[in-house]
């Protein structure tokens, strides 16, 4: 039986104002343990977050990191920063940084291998555009999502690891996927990876992300190959956050 995790993506939101109410907020709730929760705000954030979750359920997660491991590369944010900081987790290929900041899929895979080498946990993003949906092309897109890490790292790097199927339409719009439009496309990427290995396919926790929000999580997360979700605007706020938390427990 898989655990669910719920992410929630801070996106370029917050102040040291108003995290940390939010953050107490979200430590006070009950039985915080029975679900992977994760928390990820801007990097500049990280340090003073990670000493307010320190030894709690809630666990810490980087948007984004540098795929080189160090040096002349101004701006970046190495996987040993992350961990050096206090991350178990960080986002690596969001269709916002494939989109708006041109990262390819053989720059995320690099990505996901920085992160593992340095015990992070990646969280994945695969996603179609509308017009790739409407063309009938949602699992040609996400399987060469998919396959461009699989050559890098292997198979076997998928044990740890995460995969968020977000459809880039279903993202910050209100137009959530349908349950089973959202099953369809997890069982596609539990099949494909499982042709490769069934035990890490099996195992794998796919979450789902796009416009998720208390009044849909619970039928989202009853699907059978969806294991969670990264949630973006309804993670801003403690109560809409642990509604969905608390959908995930079932
Ligand atoms: P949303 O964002 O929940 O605001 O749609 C999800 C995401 O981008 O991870």
């Amino acid at each position: 039986m898989r655990r669910k995790l719920v992410a929630g993506n801070w996106k370029m939101h917050g102040s040291r104002a108003d995290n940390g109410p939010l953050i107490e907020a979200i430590l006070a709730a009950p039985n915080l343990e029975t679900v992977d929760c994760v928390v990820c705000p801007p990097f500049v954030y990280l340090a003073e977050l990670a000493r307010a979750l320190r030894g709690a359920a809630v666990k810490l997660g980087a948007q984004n990191v540098g795929a080189e491991a160090q040096g002349a590369y101004t701006g970046e944010v190495s996987a040993a920063m992350l961990k050096d900081v206090g991350c178990q987790y960080v986002i690596v290929g969001h269709s916002e940084r494939r989109g708006l900041y041109g990262e390819d899929d053989v720059l995320v895979a690099r990505k996901f291998a920085a992160a593992q080498s340095r015990g992070l946990l990646p969280i994945l993003c695969v996603g179609e555009l509308l017009a790739e949906r409407e063309a009938g092309r949602t699992h040609e897109l996400v399987g060469r999502q998919l396959e461009a890490v699989v050559a890098l790292t292997g198979i076997g790097s998928f044990a740890r690891a995460v995969v968020a199927y977000e459809p880039v339409w279903a993202i910050g719009t209100g137009r959530t996927a349908s349950p089973q439009q959202a099953q369809d496309v997890h069982a596609f990427i539990r099949q494909r990876l499982a042709e490769r290995d069934a035990k890490i396919a099996a195992d794998l926790q796919i979450l789902y992300g796009g416009s998720v929000k208390a009044g849909n999580a619970r039928e989202l997360f009853l699907q059978a190959d969806v294991d969670g979700g990264l949630i973006g605007g309804a993670s801003l706020k403690a109560e809409e956050f642990l509604s969905i938390v608390a959908a995930a427990r079932g």
